[in-house]
């Protein structure tokens, strides 16, 4: 069977060195999630930046890289310079904010950004010439490396390469702000499987090639100098056994009893996220103070719980965004907090995964309320996890989930009363709501797993490629 060299900024570990000691941990996030598993079963090489190896000594480095050769891991490794230019200003100062609407927090005049970004973009093509064997299949992730697909075809014309999208792509009025448009576009181009989240996703990516690029606009395969790309939504998933081991698992279960019997007969209301700005954390948090302030009855029958993983911690709106949620937390600790207890109890921290999963197990309302987010993962965890069909979904129709989990309480994050109202109506659920809509929930997700996400997107780049038929041709 051919490899699958599979290219992506992160690494499934990142190396962490803390005054001379050194850790390599699960990186978190959902592109990470979605892509263990077809590395471990396809067993090819996973290129990507490992985290800063500078501070480790020599013997060190030796046993970090040992440990990445073990897990088929081929680190491509930037200097600081690039990180703080093509990580933290071009790709999350520019194409994140962009990609997710939030025009405002453009950072746009910073021309060497642009330029790390092509040349990182460069090195990551010449990291997968380097292991490339004809045959290999090469499946490009993310935002990250847009140009990469086009960079590659250049030095290896006939090489099967697909692309994947993790983000929103957004309408062709936003993506038409950037200056450098085209060139990600002829990117991304490159490739000859491009595949998005949802068919909306793709649709912007169409008509933006046309209004770009001049390209006949065609929502399944775009003709694109001399070749054929296909163009497809697949929406991305989690390893859905994985979930339901976990919920299984004895240790997990007692765990999950001590949060619920630390929170004394309290219903417990559940965010799980990146502390990302894109996520609704603080206008979730003004609608959980609009939910206390209005039921003043319930005010002793519900913990929020937020669990928020640091991200991103050298870009300047994440760092100020980050102050912003502690204030907002400890405004509303303050006004509603009593000497037993305070409504929310914030945790910004990393957690193994088992522990995520006894909070999901624990939750009777789980919230998810991006302001935008290109699938979100974290409901589809909680989905899988609630093994005995109870626990109320409340879901931002601006998370590509939306598309797909219907049944959960769709809510507009911007919207603070209706949110309010949302929490107000899923703490109220009955046990044979829950259980009608946490089984079409459960359903779709089974049987729409990661495994399957994969497996379409990897049987259409085996199939793809090809001329595209001369104009006049029968
Ligand atoms: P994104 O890719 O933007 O981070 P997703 O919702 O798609 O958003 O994926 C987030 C992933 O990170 C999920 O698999 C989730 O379980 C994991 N995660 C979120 N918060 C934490 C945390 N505090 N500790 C560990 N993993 C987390
Ligand atoms: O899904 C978007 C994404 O950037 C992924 O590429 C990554 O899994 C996740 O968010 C975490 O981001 P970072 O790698 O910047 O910590």
């Amino acid at each position: 069977m051919s490899r699958l060299l599979i290219v992506s900024n992160r690494l499934p570990v990142t190396v962490h060195a803390d005054q001379g000691d050194v850790s390599v941990v699960p990186s978190a996030g959902g592109l990470v999630t979605a892509l263990r598993g077809p590395h471990e079963r396809h067993g090819g090489l996973w290129l990507g930046w490992p985290g800063d190896l500078a501070r480790l000594t020599e013997e060190q480095r030796r046993d970090v890289e040992d440990r990445l050769e073990q897990l088929g891991a081929v680190p491509v490794h930037l200097t600081s310079a690039e990180v703080s230019r093509y990580y933290d200003g071009f790709s999350n100062g520019v194409l994140w904010p962009l990609f997710h609407y939030l025009v405002e927090k453009l950072h746009l005049d910073a021309r060497h950004n642009w330029e790390s970004y092509r040349e990182v973009n460069e090195r990551f093509a010449e990291a997968i010439v380097a292991r490339y064997r004809p045959g290999d299949r090469v499946w490009i992730h993310d935002y990250q490396l847009t140009l990469v697909p086009a960079m590659l075809r250049r030095r290896i014309p006939d090489a099967r390469i697909g692309f994947f999208l993790h983000i929103p792509f957004p309408a062709a009025e936003v993506f038409r702000i950037l200056p450098w448009r085209e060139q990600v576009l002829r990117g991304m181009l490159g490739a000859d499987v491009v595949g998005f989240h949802t068919t909306a996703y793709r649709y912007h990516f169409v008509y933006s090639a046309a209004r770009v690029l001049g390209l006949d606009p065609d929502l399944e395969t775009l003709a694109y100098e001399g070749r054929r790309v296909r163009l497809g939504a697949y929406p991305v998933s989690i390893d859905v056994d994985e979930f339901v081991r976990l919920a299984r698992d004895e240790e997990v279960r007692a765990e999950a009893r001590r949060i619920r019997e630390s929170a004394r007969g309290r219903k417990i209301v559940l965010g799980v996220d990146r502390l990302d700005y894109t996520k609704g954390i603080p206008r979730r948090m003004l609608a959980i103070e609009r939910f206390l302030e209005r039921e003043p009855e319930l005010r002793s029958k519900v913990r929020f719980i937020q669990l928020a993983v640091p991200t991103r911690e050298n870009v300047d709106a994440y760092a100020e965004f980050r102050r912003v949620v502690n204030e907002l937390v400890g405004r509303i600790n303050g006004s509603y907090g009593t000497l037993d207890d305070v409504p929310i109890h914030f945790l910004h921290r990393s957690m193994p995964m088992a522990g995520v999963v006894a909070l999901y197990l624990a939750a009777d309302v789980m919230m998810v309320t991006p302001l935008r987010d290109g699938m979100n993962l974290v409901c589809k965890e909680y989905v899988a996890s609630r093994i005995d069909d109870t626990g109320a979904l409340v879901l931002s129709e601006f998370a590509g989930a939306a598309a797909e989990l219907i049944e959960a309480l769709l809510v507009n994050p911007h919207d603070i009363d209706a949110v309010a109202s949302t929490i107000q109506r899923a703490l109220v659920m009955s046990p044979s709501e829950q259980r009608v809509r946490m089984q079409a929930l459960r359903r779709r997700v089974v049987t729409h797993d990661a495994h399957r996400w994969s497996h379409r997107f990897l049987n259409d780049l085996e199939r793809a490629g090809g001329v595209p038929p001369a104009v006049g041709a029968a």
